[in-house]
């Protein structure tokens, strides 16, 4: 840069050498800032004054009063299908149920579905009905009162639902390697593949 003092917009302080032309701004420049301060008057007005928008808190609240809606919209039409609903025998479906039995129902019903806590799986007795659709609603709803998870509010979705039904559809009728839990009392139901009875 030039020194000469004739220069008009050189300023007049030097630091080390260095000095300071006083450039006019762009137009452009100068533009964005008004209208970044018009915008703000607005916003101030909109959100703060006349209290017109929700603020972020609302905002949140709303979208999360959408979502629930539009799950139970999912869930209301998932328990209307129940009914008519049948076993899955595609192997990937029933890979998945199996991950899902041994990491969340094992614990109570035992890794082969004899039955710990949780009543015996591969017999003909059923506490809530031996037809598949009784299963999937039993696990969807489950039994709070009597300690069975009500998987619905427990995150599985329909599907894993399904597909966890699936397999222990397949263990009607399992050999077991120790015997399984007793029956309680009920009627046995011929359900399934099972011969056992
Ligand atoms: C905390 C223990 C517990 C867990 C975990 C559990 N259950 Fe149960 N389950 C029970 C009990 C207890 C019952 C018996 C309910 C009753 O007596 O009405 C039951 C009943 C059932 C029944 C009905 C059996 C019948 O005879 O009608 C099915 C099917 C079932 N559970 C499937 C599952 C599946 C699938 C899972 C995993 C996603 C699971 N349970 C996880 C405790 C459990």
């Amino acid at each position: 840069m030039s020194n000469d003092p004739k220069e008009p917009l050189l300023l007049d302080h030097n630091y080390d050498g260095i000095q300071e032309l006083d450039n006019k701004l762009p137009r452009w420049w100068v533009w964005l800032f008004y209208i970044t301060i018009i915008y703000s008057a607005i916003y101030l007005v909109y959100y703060h004054v006349t209290r017109t928008g929700d603020l972020q808190a609302a905002e949140y609240a709303n979208e999360m009063k959408i979502g629930e809606q539009i799950k139970n919209g999912a869930m209301g039409k998932f328990e209307s299908t129940i009914a008519t609903l049948q076993p899955a025998s595609d192997a990937a479906v029933l890979e998945s149920g199996h991950q899902t039995y041994t990491k969340l129902c094992a614990i109570c019903h035992r890794v082969d579905g004899g039955g710990l806590v949780g009543p015996n799986l591969t017999d003909d007795y059923w506490i809530h009905g031996g037809k598949y659709s009784d299963t999937v609603a039993i696990i969807w709803n489950g039994v709070p009162e009597k300690g069975m998870v009500a998987w619905k509010k427990n995150g599985l979705k329909p599907n894993d639902v399904i597909a966890v039904a699936s397999c222990i559809y397949t263990l009607r009728g399992a050999k077991l390697l120790s015997p399984g839990k007793l029956p309680e009392n009920q009627a046995p139901v011929k359900t399934g593949p099972s011969q056992f009875e």
